[in-house]
């Protein structure tokens, strides 16, 4: 379908999106791929931002100072999402999984989550998110932006990975993206 149809908030605007895993309210690892493909870029902006949620997890729990922070979150209510403007749904359950031996994400910062609620239940939360959120910079290892042109398009680990898109101006053309949301693994 293309992003620009439906009600979908982040879809009828062109300000910046924030990063964030496709499946609003899917349980973590359902949406194994999200593919997008630029039928027209934006004038200016609408650069793609990949964040390598997963690595920049296992970082963390690699050093022996921030793992058992980071581990907060795997907890069953690190994190609710809210299908805004779509009946409000949610779904709450872990940041991050490990499941047959590797780790998965549905790590978010869009306007769909509601991480004050988790702060709340989730002791040490609020300090794992900071470690992690201090990756998302651009001189980060775990961190890519990239503008795809006309016809190009990026296929995404969507449970391994976080994406989301700088604000944009259009000039003659809206800018329009085709996305494909699976539930079948990268092959
Ligand atoms: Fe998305």
């Amino acid at each position: 379908m293309k992003v620009n149809d439906g009600s979908h908030r982040a879809f009828q605007t062109n300000n910046d999106q924030k990063i964030h895993c496709d499946g609003t309210i899917e349980v973590l690892g359902k949406i194994k791929t999200s593919i997008l493909l630029c039928a027209i870029p934006a004038a200016v902006g609408g650069e793609t931002i990949i964040f390598n949620s997963v690595a920049a997890f296992y970082d963390l729990l690699e050093n022996d100072n921030s793992r058992y922070i980071a581990s907060s979150l795997l907890d069953m209510q690190a994190l609710k999402r809210v299908a805004v403007n779509r009946n409000n749904e949610e779904y709450i359950g872990p940041a991050f999984a490990i499941k047959n031996g590797e780790i998965i994400s549905r790590f978010s910062l869009d306007n769909t989550c509601d991480w004050d609620y988790s702060f709340e239940n989730v002791k040490l939360l609020k300090e794992a998110y900071a470690l992690l959120v201090d990756t998302i910079v651009p001189n980060s290892p775990f961190y890519i932006e990239t503008k795809l042109k006309c016809s190009q398009g990026i296929i995404m680990a969507n449970d391994k990975i976080s994406h989301g898109r700088k604000g944009f101006i259009d000039k003659h053309f809206k800018r329009e993206m085709i996305r494909g949301l699976f539930e079948k693994d990268l092959e």
